[in-house]
């Protein structure tokens, strides 16, 4: 069937043109300036006509850092893929790259397939898998280049959480080295998890134990170390790195000095980091709890950094790190001993939005707006030109968003699988109106109209920035 978008002004990372978007089954096909002899000879047999008049036409945002269903903490993340990719439809994100999680003493083969059963047939909109890797050893080094072939060629490694994901520099470097070999991204958890360990054992010992303690056991100058410790190893061994959440100024100093120096290092970060702070952790009660992620919100004065990281490249990506746990008996879990609180925080559904935000107030302007949040991370994570763009050819991954619209965030209203919102009453301007994935509206007119299933699995190319 044929859907015509008409009318709107179609943003890209490239810049913004008013145009008539012609999509034919999954495909986008054409577009062309309305009113023109070529939008106005377009078929008759169009089925389905979307207004955008006096709205954006973007291409679907894409989030290639969640955690559905994730084992962590004892617990699970309170998403599954049905829930959290219908949330993600919600707020105009139509791909997600979650995390396949190798457990210690598995082999990453068998993880894949666990995760493939988990979320075929359940996603609203299409995914990838990354890999964690949190066991190297020879077989697992083999089988990196497995994945690789089954289109899973990006793998997350820890300098955090000692005895569960940590690996040691040594193992790092032998995956860097794999990763060089085969064209693999290396995705970097940084931080001293070892210093870290000790910090939050004294502050236990000493009898501090409210969430707060999360953010100040967690430094920002352990970030920046182990963040420089990455950037050193991916240098010795030829590979590319990708450090993940990042949340701090000493964080974004080592990623921008070794960019200067030419060096092949890219980096995320998150709208809890661009908006919430560590003011946020020492919310009064138990109510810190609520944001305790990992890197931990900090002091606001980072987050003009954050900021402009985003506007000089040095930052080229925005995911979430949607990792939800509810406030009762999940985040409980650690009341009177923050060490126990399941690190993670909802999100999946707001980034569009929150960086929206950063329009509205002249921190990124449009065409940064849908780099960041779509078309860098389909070049990144091997999914471009078919994701990340609105051009003849790509799959019709469109949000239609009304830049007017006022909204307020809040967990009576969002679509997440969880108790509360990190973001409970943030005024918002401008609003998903309408979502395509892969041509087939999901959201129109307030209503969701998609299934649970027609998300497939994307086999992702190699990273396309570095080829
Ligand atoms: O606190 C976080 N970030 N939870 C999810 C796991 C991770 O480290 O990304
Ligand atoms: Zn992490
Ligand atoms: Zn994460």
């Amino acid at each position: 069937m044929r859907t015509l978008v008409k009318g709107g002004t179609v943003i890209t990372a490239s810049g913004t043109v008013v145009a008539d978007v012609l999509v034919d089954g999954e495909r986008i096909t054409a577009l062309a300036a309305p009113g023109t002899d070529v939008a106005d000879g377009w078929p008759a047999d169009v089925g389905k006509v979307v207004n955008a008049a006096g709205k954006y036409v973007l291409p679907g945002g894409i989030d290639v850092h969640t955690h559905m269903e994730m084992p962590f903490g004892g617990t699970f993340s309170a998403d599954t893929f049905e829930t959290g990719t219908r949330a993600a439809a919600w707020g105009g994100t139509t791909t997600i790259v979650d995390f396949a999680v190798q457990a210690k003493g598995t082999s990453l083969l068998a993880t894949l397939d666990r995760w493939h059963a988990k979320a075929d047939g359940n996603c609203a909109i299409d995914y990838g898998f990354h890999m964690i890797v949190s066991d190297v050893n020879d077989t697992t080094l083999k089988e990196m280049g497995s994945c690789i072939d089954a289109g899973v060629n990006s793998f997350k490694m820890f300098m955090a959480y000692p005895g569960v994901f940590y690996a040691t520099d040594g193992e790092i470097l032998l995956a860097m080295l794999k990763a060089a070999e085969t064209g693999a991204t290396i995705m970097m958890h940084a931080e001293n998890g070892i210093a870290i360990d000790q910090l939050v054992a004294r502050a236990l010992a000493e009898g501090r134990t409210d969430p707060v303690q999360h953010g100040l056991t967690r430094p920002p100058e352990l970030e920046g170390e182990a963040t420089s410790r990455a950037i050193t190893l991916a240098k010795v061994t030829g590979a590319p790195v990708y450090i993940v959440h990042l949340s701090s100024a000493p964080a974004l100093d080592a990623v921008t000095q070794s960019r200067d120096a030419g060096q092949n290092v890219f980096a995320e970060t998150c709208p809890q980091y661009l908006y919430l702070s560590l003011d946020d952790l020492a919310r009064p009660g138990f109510e810190g709890a609520k944001y305790v992620a990992s890197p931990p919100l900090r002091p606001k004065e980072h987050q003009a950094s954050l900021w402009r990281g985003l506007r000089t490249n040095d930052l080229s990506v925005v995911s979430t790190d949607h990792c939800p746990f509810c406030f009762a008996e999940q985040k409980e879990m650690g009341r009177g001993d923050f060490a126990k609180i399941p690190n993670g925080m909802p999100g999946v559904e707001h980034r569009m939005d929150l960086l929206h935000q950063g329009v509205v107030t002249g921190e990124l302007s449009l065409a940064r707006w849908v780099e960041v949040a779509s078309t860098t991370p389909a070049r990144m994570f091997g999914l471009y030109p078919r994701k990340g763009t609105i051009a003849p050819g790509a799959d019709a991954d469109i949000v239609v968003y009304d830049p007017r619209a006022q909204q307020t965030l809040s967990a009576r209203t969002h679509h997440m699988n969880v108790d509360y919102s990190a973001y409970e009453g943030f005024e918002i301007t401008g609003k998903v109106d309408t979502v395509l994935s892969r041509g087939r509206v999901v959201i129109e007119a307030g209503k969701y109209l998609g299934t649970a299933g027609h998300g497939r699995f994307l086999k992702r190319e190699l990273s396309q920035y570095l080829r």
